[in-house]
């Protein structure tokens, strides 16, 4: 192991992975509906992912229907509290904790739209395929200026009997369960920042004649 290796100097960095490299996850949304012409894009973005033998498993729904989205996020959020993940809190910059019982009760945060990706109930590959789609529409959403988080629990939501209910009347059939949501909408004083390059992921660069840990300092 060495750290003695080039990976050059970037005169011009690439737009498409600068703009990789300020997505992050956004919390707070204002009320601003996101327009059409945006949900069109989103959905172009979608369909454009890799999926296992091009089989195409996972159904999207965009929803833009804000009660129906606040009954969906509750649901969500009560989903937390019966199961493996009954002790997830989620902190964030300014201090706030959401968990079940301190006061969150929208587990989508008010976004204007939650996209919601369904996938084929025991097939191998659903859950991939649809964490495809989910990173396109996140890096779409952030091209376009708009926020978004990725939330979980998207099966056990859907495992309700109200959950039930929605999936039916959004035409999804018996056997597609819920992969993920996620929560859309114009941030709300969040400004685009790179991630702070202290990792802990290992990353590890192999050549013909050595193998070298990169550190964070050389993705600044
Ligand atoms: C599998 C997965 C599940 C997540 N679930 C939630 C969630 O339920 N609620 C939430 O607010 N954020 C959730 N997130 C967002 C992560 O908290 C976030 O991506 C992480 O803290 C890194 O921050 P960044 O997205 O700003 O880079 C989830 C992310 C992933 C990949």
């Amino acid at each position: 192991m060495s750290d003695d290796f080039d990976l050059g100097e970037i005169s011009t960095p690439n737009p498409f992975i600068e703009l990789i490299r300020t997505r992050h996850s956004v919390r707070r949304f204002t009320s601003e509906p996101v327009p059409g012409t945006y949900l069109r894009q989103i959905f172009q973005a979608a369909v454009a992912g890799p999926d296992a033998g091009n089989l195409r498993s996972p159904s999207l729904v965009l929803c833009c229907a804000t009660a129906l989205n606040r009954e969906l996020g509750t649901l969500n959020r009560f989903s937390l509290v019966d199961n493996e993940y009954s002790d997830y809190k989620i902190e964030w910059e300014d201090g706030t904790v959401a968990a079940p019982g301190a006061g969150a009760t929208d587990a989508f945060y008010g976004a204007p739209v939650v996209a919601t990706i369904f996938g084929p109930d025991g097939y191998s590959f659903a859950t991939e395929d649809a964490t495809c789609m989910a990173m396109d529409i996140l890096l779409a959403c952030h091209a376009l200026g708009l926020g978004a988080c990725y939330i979980t629990r998207a099966y056990e939501t859907f495992l309700t009997p109200r959950g039930r209910e929605i999936k039916y009347s959004w035409g999804l059939p018996d056997d597609y369960i819920g992969k993920m949501h996620i929560a859309i909408g114009f941030p709300d004083g969040t400004p685009p920042h790179i991630k702070d390059p202290n990792y802990e992921h290992l990353l590890v660069l192999v050549n013909d004649q050595d193998t070298f840990i990169v550190e964070p300092e050389y993705l600044r």
